[in-house]
């Protein structure tokens, strides 16, 4: 029987007899005398390994890393000048009274201690990677996250209830995984996106109160923040409206980063209209703890001669800013080439820019290649706007909207770590007043920004089939240091305004009964007014961690081209399987002929 976990035993076991099992750290052999680092999930304990006890020497001569052991020994004070503070085990060891080898193991990989080997190595070795420190703790700090919500939400009357994985392709917004049906040939279930309509089904159902920590399914491009598999908890409530429901939302986060990591977030979040996020840092996704702000100065160009900045400012949806950095007239201009070269990722023709040298003599006291360009007042009422002084740089970025944004958001990030601007550590906030719909200029057509199921903001119904940019919806999203950890809404529960939406979705009758009358059909049965919300997991425990990448507080993830480097998965299915599920691979012959291909 085990007695102790190998990293938590300290002084005050001295003298006690131990029995442990673990993986060899590390073993050295010190003239006779040979010392396993013994390692099991809590940490580390040295064992002393004495040649007079001639039984136990013999095995841990033979032990190598990450073979694995059983010690019975006693705990002793290591001798003086020994003692490692650094190891809750620091001051003493463990005289091994009895070895027993449990099993062997090859030549790692790399080793544990190592500086952090590539991903690829990792993702490949992903079972031995998982030993490292680093990822036992991320994993373990998931753990408690996921169980105080968990907790918290069981505590305010919340119900866990599992939805299916087999669900209905229905278009929510990113692309399905689908799953042939064997019964039903030239069918398929779709993965779920998230149970979006089954927890509002719950809610009509009467069960008031939902919550899932659930597995949701996209295939989309996958970046830093995204899986094609992830957690969300998912949320729902009847009877709340949008403040309540952020009000309890707010205080779940706040327990959640107080509880498992010592941290007081804002008493109260910081609440920004959605229009006024994008017009300060060009995202819906600010990262605060970067004090800079867009200043926007379309209206002011669109007098001014330089036509970069005149054609801009005369598109329709284009958009001039300026972007003040303070203390950036440091910047090299080998500094902002590179900065061009990098907001030209985003689209952008060219990082225009005026140096502030000595504001008091106006004009000549700026230093820029487009200063000939403008109009002595525009350049002095830019820098009055921009609240410029001696010392700072204003980059300007004039585009279409969408590309300044991206551009000069990403560079308004970029400048943050560059130039060490961060301010706090935790910096939350609620975007809040989304637009219902987004217009996509390549289908030409509206689309829904959060999915079709939104509320509109009191008063916007008329708008949404007249004047679709102008509806504005009762959907939130929570936003953590630049990222989007959750997401919701209030939703419609009276089915004439969802046959609206997706008429102005064009979404033909026919279509809605074929791929929403479930839902329609519910809503007609006494829906109440419902709402919630649904929290990314992966991403939330990323930021507690201080990790890159949601990779790293997830056990076996996937790699950016959605590979599973363990498993070998996606991967070929034998024939037969294929035939069983009616499916024939184009071009290869394999499975069988699909019927149009064989009338
Ligand atoms: P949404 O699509 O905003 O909303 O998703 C909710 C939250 O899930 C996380 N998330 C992801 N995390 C990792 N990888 C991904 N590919 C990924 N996609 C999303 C984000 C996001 O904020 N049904 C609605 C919720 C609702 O309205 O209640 C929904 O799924 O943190
Ligand atoms: P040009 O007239 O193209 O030589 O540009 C003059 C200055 O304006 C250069 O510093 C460019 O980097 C900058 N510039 C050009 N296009 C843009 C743009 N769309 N947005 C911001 N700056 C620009």
């Amino acid at each position: 029987m085990r007695t102790n976990y190998c990293g938590l035993i300290d002084s005050s076991y001295l003298d006690q007899e131990v029995h442990l099992f673990g993986w060899v750290h590390r073993r050295r052999d010190h003239g006779g005398v040979i010392f396993i680092d013994l390692r099991d999930r809590e940490g580390i304990v040295q064992v002393v390994c004495d040649p007079d006890n001639k039984a136990a020497f013999t095995l841990a001569d033979r032990a190598r890393s990450e073979y694995v052991l059983r010690v019975a020994g006693r705990v002793r004070r290591r001798p003086e000048g020994t003692v490692n503070e650094s190891l809750t085990s620091g001051e003493i060891e463990v005289l091994a009274g009895e070895i027993e080898i449990l099993n062997a193991s090859e030549t790692p990989p790399f080793s544990i201690d190592e500086e952090e080997p590539s991903e690829m190595v990792r993702l490949e070795n992903r079972v031995f990677d998982l030993r490292r420190p680093q990822m036992q703790e991320n994993l373990r700090l998931r753990s408690r996250v996921s169980k105080f919500l968990r907790d918290y939400l069981d505590q305010k009357g919340f119900i866990d209830v599992e939805t299916p994985f087999l669900y209905k392709s229905t278009p929510e917004g990113a692309r399905e995984f689908l799953v042939p049906s064997r019964m039903h040939e030239g069918q398929f279930y779709a993965l779920p996106q998230s149970p979006q309509l089954f927890k509002q089904m719950l809610m009509v159902a009467g069960f008031d109160r939902y919550y899932q920590v659930v597995k949701c399914f996209r295939d989309e491009d996958l970046r830093a923040d995204r899986q094609p598999e992830f957690t969300q908890i998912d949320i729902e409530t009847s009877f709340l409206d949008e403040f309540e429901i952020r009000e309890i939302m707010e205080d779940m986060i706040r327990g959640c980063f107080k509880t498992t990591l010592k941290v007081d977030l804002p008493e109260v979040f910081p609440v920004m209209a959605y229009d006024e996020a994008i017009r300060l840092y060009g995202s819906d996704k600010p990262d605060l703890r970067i004090p800079l702000v867009f200043t926007d100065v379309t209206d002011l160009m669109k007098t001014e001669e330089f036509k970069v900045f005149r054609s801009a400012a005369d598109l329709k949806g284009g958009r001039v800013v300026a972007l003040r950095v303070p203390g950036g007239g440091e910047i090299s201009r080998k500094q902002i080439d590179d900065y061009t070269n990098f907001v030209s990722i985003y689209g952008a023709k060219g990082l225009a820019y005026i140096k502030v040298n000595n504001l008091s003599v106006g004009i000549d006291g700026l230093q820029s290649p487009i200063i000939k360009f403008l109009s002595e007042k525009a350049v002095l009422e830019v820098m009055r706007l921009s609240g410029a002084e001696d010392g700072d740089i204003v980059f300007f970025g004039a585009d279409k909207g969408f590309i300044v944004n991206d551009a000069l958001g990403a560079l308004r990030d970029k400048l943050g770590r560059d130039l060490g601007l961060m301010e706090s550590n935790w910096k939350p906030l609620w975007v809040v007043d989304f637009p219902m719909f987004e217009y996509d200029e390549q289908s030409k057509q509206w689309n829904a920004r959060h999915h079709p199921f939104t509320a509109p903001k009191d008063g916007h119904d008329e708008y949404i089939e007249s004047n679709p940019d102008a509806a504005y919806s009762k959907a939130y999203d929570m936003v953590l240091n630049g990222w989007e950890i959750g997401g919701g809404s209030v939703r419609i529960h009276q089915p004439e305004v969802q046959e609206k939406v997706f008429r102005s979705l064009k979404i033909s009758p026919e279509d809605q009964q074929a791929k929403f009358g479930f839902l329609l059909d519910s809503l007609k049965w006494g829906a109440p007014p419902h709402g919630g919300i649904a929290f990314g997991l992966d991403r939330i425990v990323t930021l507690m961690c201080g990790a890159s990448s949601i990779r790293d507080v997830i056990a076996f993830p996937k790699t950016q081209r959605g590979q599973d480097l363990l498993t070998g998965a996606p991967s070929e299915v034998p024939d037969v399987q294929l035939r069983d599920l009616h499916i024939r691979l184009r071009g290869s012959g394999k499975g069988i002929p699909s019927k149009r291909e064989s009338d």
